[in-house]
């Protein structure tokens, strides 16, 4: 029997800028992924069977195909069934601690574990591109949550440019326990409101491209300014969820009113996270914004920014 346990970081969006449409029916995007410290843990272990488990602690994970860490599993089996059959099938246990439905990325860092756990445990030996040429099958912000740390993510959101290292930045991050927004609902809702803004899919490359404003924000991070990119934090989705979702901004204006770096919501949303430059001073925000809204559904998570994606535990 071997077994591996697996640290999942979530990610947060510094920047989602919305550019058009893509021929498979994506949103072509630029968006700067960011992982935090707020992880979940995976325990893979093979077992002597040809079945794929997944338990989760978080009672609203599903154990099926619904799973994005059981699709991962699955699409490893059905492409390496040699594998499967020399080594057994696995059982995946995840401890859920990146809330879900979130904009946080929690099933796509579970669904990269699966994937880098299991090509340990059936001695694979994929490369990590072939890595994220898998994790794409999966979802758009999966091959991200492979690699890690702070990168440009264009196309689908799928092909990276990594970027310089922000480790001395913290986060705090704020959400109501009972609400989630899906992520295919922000996307639906931008299209219908934005599509007279899309560069169609018809664009030659360089064209879209001119159309992009990442520039600015990867310039501040290349100089690892922590005010700067507070002040170019971006979201496109932000332009749907707080119309609908008056909680979002309610909490975007409380971390404003606290002088942080700067606030946004992450990702379809609907986790609002604020920048600061200490763990100290994201402990301080997180007490004042939870006294001041006072609202026992709310819940509170501080965090570091890391450089890296999925990794062993206690390694
Ligand atoms: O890739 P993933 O399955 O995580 O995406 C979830 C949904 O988000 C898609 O079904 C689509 O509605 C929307 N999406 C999009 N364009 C992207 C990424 C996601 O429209 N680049």
């Amino acid at each position: 029997m071997r077994s591996y346990s697996l640290i999942a970081p979530a990610k947060i969006n510094l920047y989602l800028e919305i550019i058009g449409d893509r021929p498979d029916g994506y949103h072509e995007l630029a968006m700067v992924l960011q992982s935090i410290s707020l992880a979940d843990q995976i325990d893979i272990q093979s077992i002597g069977i040809d079945t794929i488990s997944v338990r989760c602690t978080h009672a609203e994970v599903p154990n099926d195909q619904t799973n994005l860490a059981y699709r991962a599993a699955a699409l490893l089996a059905q492409q390496f069934p040699d594998a499967m059959a020399q080594f057994g099938g696995v059982e995946i246990n995840i401890k859920k601690n990146i809330p879900i439905a979130a904009g946080l990325a929690g099933g796509s860092t579970d669904a990269a574990a699966v994937l880098v756990g299991l090509d340990l445990i059936w001695q694979l030996g994929l490369t990590q591109s072939e890595l994220e040429e898998l994790a794409a099958q999966i979802g758009s912000d999966v091959p991200f949550c492979i690699q890690g740390g702070t990168a440009l993510a264009t196309g689908r959101g799928e092909q990276l440019s990594p970027l310089t290292n922000l480790d001395h930045l913290y986060v705090v991050l704020a959400k109501y326990r009972n609400l989630g927004i899906s992520t295919v609902w922000a996307y639906k809702t931008y299209r219908q409101q934005f599509n007279d803004t899309y560069i169609s899919a018809a664009q030659d490359l360089q064209t879209r491209q001119q159309r992009v404003h990442s520039g600015p924000m990867v310039s501040a991070i290349m100089h690892r300014d922590g005010a700067e990119i507070g002040q170019l934090l971006h979201n496109d989705l932000e332009k749907v969820a707080l119309p609908e979702y008056p909680q979002v901004l309610q909490l975007r204006e409380a971390f404003e009113a606290q002088g942080v770096l700067g606030t946004m919501m992450s990702g379809s949303g609907p986790t609002v996270f604020a920048l600061t430059e200490s763990e100290a001073e994201a402990l301080r925000v997180l007490e004042a914004v939870k006294t001041q809204i006072a609202n026992p559904e709310l819940e509170f998570w501080t965090a570091k920014f890391i450089s890296t994606g999925i990794r062993l535990a206690h390694s």
